[in-house]
């Protein structure tokens, strides 16, 4: 008898820790969806203005470069170990190739933080330089690592 409410007990709290597992893998892919998300927001703003879409205000422009350099930090942790599948566009080499993806990830920090310091010295033609590099650190990663 004892050995078997040891036996549910054990099972119950293996079931409780799975779906707590699963819940935190969960809320990890909306922590680093988000963060990307906040990014992309800005970083269209941004666009706009070196597009003419929007009118260039280089306050304006200089605060969302570096809300992107502080956001850049955030996504990493939440690729928590093989969260490739449910609603994520995450692609299951970012886990065979982990190195890689975290120079990707450092390489893009390094450009925004750039395009932060850049933008705040008010050189239109150098912040837009330094949109293009970055730019270029999205793309090469969402190319090898993010579904389509
Ligand atoms: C090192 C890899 C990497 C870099 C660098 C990177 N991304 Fe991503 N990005 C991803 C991955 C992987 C996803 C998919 C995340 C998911 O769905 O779990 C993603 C998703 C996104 C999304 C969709 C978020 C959502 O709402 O689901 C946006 C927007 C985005 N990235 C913008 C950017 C921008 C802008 C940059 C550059 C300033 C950038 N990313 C740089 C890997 C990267």
């Amino acid at each position: 008898m004892k050995r078997y409410f040891l036996g549910v007990t054990g099972l119950l709290l293996l079931i409780v820790v799975n779906a707590a597992s699963a819940q935190s893998v969960e809320k990890a892919i909306k922590y680093r969806q988000g963060a990307f998300s906040v990014m992309g927001w800005n970083f269209g703003a941004i666009v706009d203005m070196i597009k003419g879409k929007r009118p260039y205000d280089q306050a304006d422009f200089a605060r969302r470069a570096q809300v992107i350099a502080d956001v850049s930090q955030v996504p990493l942790e939440g690729f928590v170990t093989e969260s490739h599948a449910g609603t994520t566009k995450a692609r299951p080499e970012i886990w065979t190739n982990y190195a890689d993806f975290e120079q990707k990830m450092k390489l893009m920090q390094d450009a925004a933080d750039l395009l932060a310091t850049t933008s705040l010295s008010g050189d239109y033609d150098a912040s837009k330089r330094a949109v293009s590099v970055l730019g270029k650190t999205c793309k090469s990663c969402h190319d090898d690592y993010r579904k389509k």
